[in-house]
């Protein structure tokens, strides 16, 4: 090997060089780094029973943006933690997104037969693995959390289970999603989709970027502003998503658009239009950047990953 070449192992764990940071080479570095480390933690295919290990992985590798583990990482990084510290519980909370979008695909709730350019994993596997193998990676996320490092305390590790049990129960994730399910079809106003969102998608990414903080070992002043930022990006983020589901392109997106007008959900644009969608979604962006300023350019990931939210074409 050229000594001058680092390999694409040690480029991947290059700290981040603000003065020629570039966000596109970043999210793909971080997103190889977290597919291989995902691809080494899954149970293999050859583990009886198999067919729900291929589900799982089939459900998890190959695609994605890898957005909540890259805000594990970065949140962690932001407070000054080595990424290694982190990256059980990022990925386990990737782990637990992917649980989500398996049973939200399912017939009985949005019933789309795409994600990430490929069929969904009822189409593949059937309703009932496809149930299963969510099942599995919900539990899943958890085993993976137990084998966090034994540098980090037990105290921080029982918090952030904590933290991601709550993000995915009635209070966050799940709750959204029966909010979501009872809300199709009704005329729901503002704050009540404010809720969903904020429950459905924006609890598991606020999650993603504290407990990435509290793993690289954040003070608590910086855990609140990290709280902040991941609240505000979370509800940015599933606005975009709703915009995206109208003005996107299928191709990009790797799922189908015009679900949510199908199945007439309750989004940002059919209550309040695709511009003032657009502002909110602004809006929250800047007042997420805004709570970094307690951060130094350690956090510069973050602040871009933040414009990226609303500005992403997928
Ligand atoms: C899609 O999430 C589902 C929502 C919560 C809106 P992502 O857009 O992060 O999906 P992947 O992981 O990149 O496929
Ligand atoms: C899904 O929201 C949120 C969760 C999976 C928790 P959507 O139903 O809008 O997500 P997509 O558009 O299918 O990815
Ligand atoms: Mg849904
Ligand atoms: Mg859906
Ligand atoms: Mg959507």
């Amino acid at each position: 090997m050229n000594h001058n070449t680092p390999s694409a192992h040690l480029l991947a764990y290059a700290p981040v060089n603000v003065m020629s940071f570039d966000l596109q080479t970043y999210l793909k570095e971080r997103k190889t780094l977290i597919d291989s480390a995902m691809d080494r933690y899954l149970p293999s295919e050859a583990e009886q029973p198999s067919v729900v290990h291929e589900a799982m992985r089939y459900s998890t590798l190959d695609g994605g943006k890898r957005l909540r583990p890259i805000l594990t990482l970065a949140a962690c990084e932001a407070v000054g933690g080595q990424i290694e510290m982190a990256m059980p519980a990022a990925c386990a909370i990737e782990c637990i997104h992917a649980f989500s979008l398996i049973h939200d695909d399912l017939p009985c709730m949005d019933n789309d037969d795409f994600r990430r350019g490929r069929p969904t994993v009822h189409k593949v596997y059937g309703e009932a693995m496809a149930l299963l193998a969510g099942d599995a990676l919900f539990a899943f996320a958890f085993q993976l959390m137990s084998g966090v490092s034994s540098d980090i305390p037990s105290s921080t590790v029982l918090r952030v289970w904590q933290q991601i049990a709550d993000a995915t129960g009635t209070k966050g994730m799940v709750g959204g999603q029966v909010m979501d399910m009872q809300a199709q079809g009704q005329q729901s106003g503002l704050p009540e989709i404010e809720e969903i969102h904020k429950r459905k998608t924006g609890a598991l990414l606020k999650t993603s970027v504290v407990v990435g903080g509290m793993l690289g070992g954040g003070i608590e002043s910086e855990l609140d502003a990290l709280e902040i930022y991941g609240r505000n990006i979370g509800l940015a983020f599933q606005i975009t998503d709703d915009i995206l589901d109208i003005t996107g392109d299928a191709e990009k997106l790797g799922k189908p658009i015009g679900s949510d007008l199908k199945l007439d959900k309750s989004t940002y644009p059919s209550v309040i239009g695709i511009e003032q969608s657009r502002e909110l979604a602004i809006k929250a962006v800047e007042e997420a950047v805004e709570a970094l300023s307690v951060f130094d350019e350690k956090a510069e990931p973050l602040r871009a990953i933040a414009r990226f939210i609303i500005e992403r074409e997928l």
